[in-house]
């Protein structure tokens, strides 16, 4: 969709409908001149008839029959509690309807939620909405919505100028979160390793000043990276191991972002049982997210050094496969017993994370859908936080409260290493029975130990299950602030 930011007084006429979000106060002072006194009143009316409460999901509408459009109201929810995620869920809802519809102009004020000291919320409107019509474009349907133009109107107290700024940033957001969800849906048998390091290659094209670099098995070889080498063995598909930097500054660390890329995991020997495996092709979302937050930073031409590495592989239990007790050297030197072929995400992480090393990072995060017991002990909504630095750890659950990109700390005491001791290696890649979150972080901050490292395990937030089963692009939108405020 086409986006345009607009002053008051510019647009009632111009398009089929006009979506106002009202506040349960249900005040209408924030409408200012772009809508016309009558309309107020007939709206203050319309409220009091029908009992309009402006709670999130509830909705009025009146017709403009003098301009020729339908004003459409839509509860915000209360003032007080207004946030991203509040936003997301009314935008949610109330676009629902509206791409049911015929209309294929709107404009949306965004007056109320838009602040001076904060221009994210604006930017993440952009993005809802272009959710709100998403399809998995494979199967060439149709989009439902006929949508194509909106404008977005506010008033003289934002500068147009950053309002303008705000649509461009937002749609480059919309645009990155798109990416990462495509490549989580795109069938297993199509987005293989050698796929995933195909796009990231193809980012060239939004931004010139991207270096991609696509690292081949005989490289990893040579450079001792036992570890993620014996994840892709028990497949036809080889492994590869992408880095993308862009470096608009000189003499500035970056910000390395790591993504685990398993663009399938049977579980290798450890075989998954089958129900719900189809899911597994998930388990390249950490390395989707990366590729959405670079294509979406590089389209924002932004002045900050950042760094994506993802380390695909795909995770077969061909004849070649690694056997549950056979031990490997990762680039580091540390040496693992593979107790379970499953636990395959911390293997390719941990050459992928050694190898980050030479990048010198300010920060280095890594996205991994790498334990069901993540999903087990907080569900589907945060996304579970790890970190070896407090003030990292604080920066990353700012970006999530400022995106709704919620996280949530989970702690990395002394204890849990001891349960990776093993007889026969300097570590194993399993724990014991509980804590398995929190054991898989624990193995990898062995290899993060000289940098500022935090882990976001996504296997909750990456996708979604049942009628609106797909990739939810997360967590795209914290990553693109957390570059951009630090
Ligand atoms: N990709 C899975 C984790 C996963 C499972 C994410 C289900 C989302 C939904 C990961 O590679 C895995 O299999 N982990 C094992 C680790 C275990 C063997 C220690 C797990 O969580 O069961
Ligand atoms: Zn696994
Ligand atoms: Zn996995």
């Amino acid at each position: 969709m086409d986006y345009k930011s607009l002053k008051t007084n510019t647009v009632v006429n111009k398009v089929d409908v006009y979506l106002i979000g009202v506040f349960t106060d249900k005040k209408l002072l924030h409408t200012g001149k772009s809508v016309i006194k009558s309309n107020i009143e007939l709206a203050k009316k319309c409220f009091v008839k029908n009992n309009f409460t402006g709670d999130i999901g509830d909705h009025r509408t009146i017709d403009d029959l003098e301009n020729n459009v339908q004003i459409l109201f839509f509860g915000l929810g209360k003032k007080e509690k207004f946030c991203p995620l509040n936003l997301n869920r009314s935008i949610k809802g109330i676009m629902k309807k509206v791409n049911k519809t015929n209309a294929v102009k709107i404009s949306v004020n965004v007056q109320n939620i838009i602040s001076k000291t904060s221009n994210i919320t604006c930017q993440l409107l952009i993005s809802y909405l272009e959710d709100s019509f998403y399809k998995y474009t494979f199967k060439k349907e149709k989009s439902i919505s006929k949508l194509r133009f909106c404008n977005l109107v506010s008033n003289n107290t934002i500068p147009n100028k950053v309002l303008r700024q705000n649509v461009s940033n937002g749609k480059s957001i919309a645009n990155g979160v798109r990416l990462a969800k495509d490549l989580g849906n795109i069938p297993p048998n199509i987005c293989n390793p050698t796929f995933l390091s195909n796009e990231a290659l193809k980012l060239k094209k939004i931004n010139k000043a991207l270096k991609i670099t696509v690292i081949n098995e005989t490289k990893m070889k040579s450079m001792g990276m036992g570890s993620l080498l014996s994840v892709s063995q028990g497949s036809k598909q080889p492994a590869k191991l992408v880095t993308i930097e862009y470096m608009p500054l000189r003499n500035k660390q970056p910000i390395v972002l790591v993504g685990k890329g398993i663009t399938f995991d049977t579980g290798g020997i450890s075989l998954k049982p089958s129900p719900n495996m189809d899911e597994m092709k998930y388990d390249m979302s950490g390395a989707g997210s990366v590729l959405g937050t670079m294509r979406a930073l590089a389209e924002m031409n932004v002045k900050k050094n950042v760094v994506g590495v993802i380390a695909c592989a795909e995770n077969m239990p061909g004849s070649q496969a690694t056997r549950p007790g056979d031990v490997v050297k990762s680039m580091s030197g540390i040496t693992i017993e593979i107790l379970n072929t499953d636990a395959e995400g911390r293997l390719v992480l941990c050459d992928a994370l050694t190898y980050s090393q030479k990048f010198n990072p300010k920060y280095i995060i890594d996205m991994a859908t790498l334990t069901g017991a993540c999903l087990v002990g907080l569900g589907k909504y945060p996304s579970g936080l790890f970190s070896n630095n407090n003030k990292l750890a604080e920066l990353i659950k700012k970006s999530a409260e400022m995106t709704g990109d919620r996280v949530w700390q989970l702690p990395l005491y002394d204890d849990y290493f001891e349960e990776l001791k093993t007889n026969f290696a300097d570590i194993q890649n399993i724990g014991g029975r509980y804590g398995g979150a929190i054991t898989a972080a624990a193995f990898l901050a062995k290899f993060t130990q000289d940098m500022k490292w935090a882990h976001l395990d996504i296997a909750g937030t990456a996708w979604e299950v049942g009628e609106n089963k797909g990739s939810t692009g997360r967590p795209v939108s914290l990553l693109v602030d957390f570059v951009l405020s630090n």
